[in-house]
């Protein structure tokens, strides 16, 4: 199956209760052929309204540092763990995650990227480890088949708590030294 036709599926998904408090589905964009896949947590009110990942402040911020580390947000792949938004921005239920993690692992293995960078708790916890925590293993390479995971900050996170943005933009020159290796 080719992403656009998997995009299609999953806009009409009804698999979970989040398929009624939806106004769009986020399916992910990006470099179909990216390196580099940022995955968050799931849509907030901006990305619910407009179909798009990462749009509002966070993703604002998110930007700010992918171009900080000389790419753009077209060269790299950013998707949510679920692709519906959480009513009121509440985290994801288990049951959630669980029915949506399909078509994240479908666009893993089509976008069949070297990197993967969870954003905050929840892709970390779901994607590298289930103890994971952020604010002691952030930044570290976890090689998983062919693919190097690393779980940093969520820019929401960064949002609330501007004194860890230092530790989160190392994270990111560790991003761009592996990156550049390549
Ligand atoms: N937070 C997320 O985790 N994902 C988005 O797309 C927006 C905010």
């Amino acid at each position: 199956m080719a992403l656009n036709e998997l995009k299609k599926k999953c806009l009409e998904c009804r698999d979970c209760k989040l398929c009624e408090t939806r106004t769009n589905v986020v399916f992910g964009e990006g470099n179909p052929n990216a390196r580099l896949m940022f995955i968050g947590e799931g849509p907030g009110e901006t990305e619910d309204q407009t179909g798009r990942p990462f749009v509002g402040r966070a993703g604002q911020l998110l930007e700010k540092m992918i171009l900080a580390i000389g790419l753009t947000r077209d060269e790299v792949y950013i998707a949510n763990m679920v692709k519906c938004r959480p009513p009121k921005n509440r985290d994801p239920e288990q049951d959630e995650t669980e029915t949506c993690i399909k078509y994240l692992r479908e666009q893993v293995k089509l976008i069949d990227p070297e990197f993967i960078v969870c954003l905050g708790r929840i892709s970390a916890c779901r994607l590298i480890d289930p103890d994971f925590r952020v604010t002691k293993q952030h930044g570290n390479w976890i090689q998983k088949g062919k693919i190097k995971f690393m779980g940093t900050f969520h820019p929401s996170a960064l949002l609330r708590n501007p004194n860890q943005k230092p530790e989160a933009f190392e994270d990111f020159l560790k991003i761009k030294l592996e990156y550049n290796k390549g």
